[in-house]
């Protein structure tokens, strides 16, 4: 059973969901989050378990989402207690609704102020704001733009008031047609600045800073962080994904949707890294700066090269135009909550929810000027936003759907919906049962100081703990022996 009966406004064109899937997946994640967080936590050894977890956990769990959306139909909420029930799960795992919800409101609070630093450095770049020759020159620019409440406010007031006016119109109007220029625009512009970074004196080192990988580099903060950063980049637990997935169509492949998906959105990330770092490096900057990290070594790049004022501002309006697409996946959850279970117009839910976003999204702009004393074990309110939800909220989340799926479900409701062939289904299975949660499972003891992991020494112990985990569990249950043998 399917509840394709009740009418559900669809993806307009083939591409519609995986376009918007990508907008909301390669946004600010990738161009502001991913370098600045490789730069604190050390280089090689972050971004090597960041693709790590991307493969293991964010692959498999994107699918899940997708499948949980289009056979619900409905928004998280409603849609993990329709499939739930489908197969006589409990109705508790709908709380995984209500999490995912909450989260990508959360995360929407601070992602407005970090949209509005992208808004203003176009409005900068464009009159020029941005004159200064040296790393100090661009962290005073930096900093002064934080400074003023006003000035700062102002802008992502501008953010909230888009992506509401984009949310109200409407699924297809609204997000698909953005995202189809806005993609190859962006990896123009990512390709233009790592061919000038080739040049600038600073490339080699930022290859060896990427990708050298150095086993004692990565804190047990930083595994959780880039766990935390696979789940944000994908989009994934935060109802995004899911709901997206509810207006996708019967015959649409998910497998091969998730995997364009998480291939662009990996290959943003990297050239990203790949742009940027050379002119960390090229002009000394430290590169553990950081949330400010791109703004204040970007401008002094564009300020370099041939036609950087065109570059520059090109930048920044692809850069705003992600963190938009973004954005606005981040409401659609509990949008689609609103217009469905309190019968209100989607323009109506769509302001209601702006005001309230507006009202915090300034509190957490607040954190870089007068509030940035209100803090709270050490971390302002702008820094408890982002903690909660990436390093705790999405993982927690990605773990109960990967058990929901793997274990609750009903496996024939999976496979139609999922329509992957027997093997890659076998896959996916032991992905969402084993491998997604223990690894998740795992970094959180890691996080918690309950157990260590260190490179090199514990992973043969951890495929023994998996093979024991496979174990018990295929014989508590024969799925995957069925799925094998289908
Ligand atoms: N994936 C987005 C980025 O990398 O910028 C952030 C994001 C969008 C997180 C939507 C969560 C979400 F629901």
């Amino acid at each position: 059973m399917t509840n394709d009966s009740q009418p559900r406004t669809q993806w307009l064109g083939r591409w519609g969901f995986v376009l918007a899937a990508t907008g909301s997946a390669v946004g600010l994640g990738n161009v502001w989050k991913f370098p600045y967080m490789t730069g604190e936590y050390g280089g090689g050894a972050f971004v090597l378990v960041y693709l790590a977890c991307i493969l293991a956990i964010g692959v498999p769990v994107m699918m899940t989402e997708i499948a949980l959306g289009r056979r619900g139909r409905g928004s998280p909420i409603d849609a993990i207690r329709r499939v739930s029930a489908e197969s006589k799960g409990a109705s508790a795992w709908s709380l995984l609704g209500w999490m995912a919800m909450l989260c990508g409101f959360m995360i929407l609070c601070f992602y407005v102020v970090v949209a509005g630093w992208s808004f203003s450095y176009l409005w900068k770049m464009l009159t020029g704001g941005l004159a200064g020759s040296s790393v100090d020159d661009m962290a005073a620019i930096f900093g002064a733009n934080n400074a003023n409440p006003l000035n700062l406010g102002f802008w992502s007031t501008l953010v909230t008031l888009a992506t509401m006016v984009i949310v109200g119109k409407g699924v297809q109007a609204g997000i698909e047609k953005s995202v189809g220029w806005m993609m190859p625009g962006m990896v123009v512009m990512l390709v233009i600045m790592i061919v000038y970074g080739a040049f600038s004196g600073g490339f080699g080192e930022a290859v060896h800073f990427l990708f050298a990988f150095n086993a004692g580099s990565l804190s047990s903060e930083g595994m959780l962080a880039a766990m935390g950063h696979a789940f944000f980049t994908l989009s994934l637990a935060s109802g995004a994904i899911l709901t997206y997935g509810s207006y996708l169509p019967r015959n649409a492949s998910i497998g091969r949707t998730t995997l364009s998906v998480a291939a662009a959105d990996t290959l943003v990330a990297l050239m990203a890294g790949l742009a940027i770092f050379p002119v960390i490096f090229a002009n000394g900057m430290e590169p553990g700066s950081g949330p400010g990290l791109i703004f204040m070594s970007l401008p002094l790049a564009f300020q370099a090269m041939p036609l950087g004022t065109l570059f520059g501002a090109l930048f920044f309006v692809m850069l705003s135009m992600a963190a938009l697409t973004s954005s606005i996946s981040m409401v659609e959850a509990t949008v689609s909550w609103l217009t469905d279970n309190k019968g209100i117009s989607r323009r109506t839910a769509a302001w209601g929810v702006g005001i309230v976003l507006w009202i915090i999204s300034t509190l957490a702009m607040l954190s870089f000027n007068v509030g940035a004393e209100w803090t709270l074990g050490g971390k302002n309110f702008f820094g408890w936003l982002d903690y909660l939800t990436s390093r705790w909220m999405m993982p927690l989340g990605g773990l109960g759907v990967a058990l929901l799926a793997g274990f609750v479900l009903n496996g024939e409701a999976m496979r139609e919906e999922l329509g992957l062939p027997p093997a890659v289904h076998a896959l996916w299975l032991f992905m969402v049962r084993y491998v997604s949660p223990l690894g998740i499972v795992v970094v959180f003891l890691d996080a918690l100081g309950i157990a260590t992991l260190e490179f090199g020494v514990q992973w043969p112990w951890l495929l023994l703990a998996l093979a024991v985990i496979t174990l018990i569990g295929e014989f508590a249950s024969p799925r995957l022996k069925q799925t094998l043998s289908a």
